[in-house]
This record gives structure tokens, sequence and C-alpha cells, in this order.
């Protein structure tokens, strides 16, 4: 069985003291392939690093995250385009809105995900979703400046089958499940029975959501097995099944590279 983590930031300084043997814990477990989203420019050196040692099994994105917009956002995003210009990143992201934390900067948050569609658009790269207490919003942005080009995934995804039906209708939009199927009181069993398989992705959004039996702890990549378990169980496919439509669909939107 192979899986793909679509979301982990296994360059968190939550993995300073074994990072790489957490990367080898996952692909022990069949973790074949690792995209890291990345947050700002203060950690594009250490994801780049855990890239560089695992050559196979990881992979950077670049990108400005939506909590970490301020009034240097034109700073930042200026470092996403030098990055991208050296042409070794699979997607734009992580991107997006988020709305839970603090609101100071909605204005520049707009803004910067307008112009990470441009260079995701640009580059014809897919682009990597955040979309917290922020659904409408991210989505309204996202289809006002959808074309053939544009592609992406709306991570941690844990909405409504409406709002699952509006990304089916996007086309080129996967959603991204994590460890949050795994809790009691998630949507995700009511939610997803009626949502296409081949547009679902799985992600750990490591170090944060680790699923159940290990919610509360520090969450990593090898445990999307038991996201992977439970999303099969809901869907009512196997394990097998399911791994292998659900890495189809990973390598199809990180085609690009
Ligand atoms: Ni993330």
């Amino acid at each position: 069985m192979k899986l793909i983590d679509t979301h982990t930031h296994l360059f968190s300084d939550k993995f300073a003291e074994d990072r790489h043997a957490a990367i080898q814990r996952a692909i022990d477990a069949g973790i074949e392939r690792m995209y890291l989203p990345n947050i700002c420019s203060d950690t594009t050196e250490a994801m780049n690093a855990a890239v560089a040692a695992f050559p196979e099994h990881c992979f950077a994105m670049i990108g400005l995250h939506p909590c970490h917009v301020d009034e240097n956002y034109a700073t930042e995003l200026a470092h996403v385009r030098n990055e991208l210009a050296t042409g070794k990143y699979i997607a734009i992201g992580e991107t997006g809105l988020d709305y839970h934390w603090d609101l100071t900067f909605k204005d520049q948050q707009h803004d910067a995900l307008r112009q990470q569609i441009a260079l995701a658009k640009e580059y014809k790269l897919p682009i990597v979703l955040h979309t917290r207490e922020s659904f409408d919003d991210t989505y309204e942005l996202i289809a006002e400046q959808n074309d053939d080009t544009l592609s992406g995934v709306f991570h941690c995804f844990s909405g409504t089958a409406d709002e699952a039906n509006k990304v089916a209708k996007l086309g080129g939009f996967y959603i991204g499940i994590g460890g949050v199927a795994t809790f009691k009181k998630s949507n995700h069993a009511e939610v997803l029975p009626d949502v296409p398989i081949n547009m679902i992705v799985l992600e750990t959004d490591s170090p944060y959501l680790a699923p159940t039996p290990y919610r509360g702890k520090r969450n990593e990549s090898a445990y999307l097995t038991h996201i992977a378990e439970r999303v099969a169980e809901i869907k009512g496919v196997s394990l097998e099944e399911l791994a292998q439509r659900t890495t189809e669909n990973a390598l199809k939107l990180y085609q690009s590279k």
C-alpha cells in the first residue's frame, strides 16, 4: 500500500529533535511521498533542507500562509516570487484566508491570496488553500479567477455537502481530508459518502490535528494510515482501493512536476 501525505509541515520546530526519523517512519509506513506547504520566508530554509535530505520522498511548495500576512506581506510575496523562479516547487501554498485567529489584516489576506492565484496561473502550479472560517470568501476569489489552468486543493476540508459540491463544480479542485475525519464529532461521516472519491486527497497537516488515537499529541506523516483507514470505512471501500485512488488523485493534481 502506498499513500501520499499531501500536506505536512515536517520542517516545523516541533520536529527539531527527530525530523529525519519522523520522515523515515512515514516512509516505512508506506507514505511514499510527502508534500510540504511552506508558511513564510522564515521556514523556507528548513523546508528545503528536509527535501534535500529525502529527494525521492519529500517535495516542497512555496507560498505565504494567511496567518503570516501582515504589513510586510509585499516583502514576503517578493520572496515567494524569487523562490518560484528557481523552478523547484510543486505548488503554491499554503495560501488562503484565516478568519479564526485575527482579522486585522483581512484586506491584506485577500490581496495576498489574489496575487498567489495569479502566480499559480502564471507557473501552472496547483494552489493549496487554507479556509479556516473563510470558505465562502476563499471560494469566491477562486471562482472569480478560475480558468482551465487553475487547479488546487481545499486543504483540511470539513465543510458541508453543499461546499463539497461547489468545489466539485470548479473542476480541477480537490478536498484534502485529514485527522479531523477520525474525530467522533466530525461531519465527514455524513458528507463524504456523497463526495466522489476522485476528488479526495489525504493529508496529516502535521504537526497539527493528529488523528485518533493520537489526538492532542504531535502529528506526523506516519499517522496518515489512520486517516486512510477511517476514510476507507466512510467511503465503504477497501483500504487498498482508497490508498490507490487517493494516490492517483494526488499524482494527477501535482503532475506538473
Ligand atoms: Ni497547513
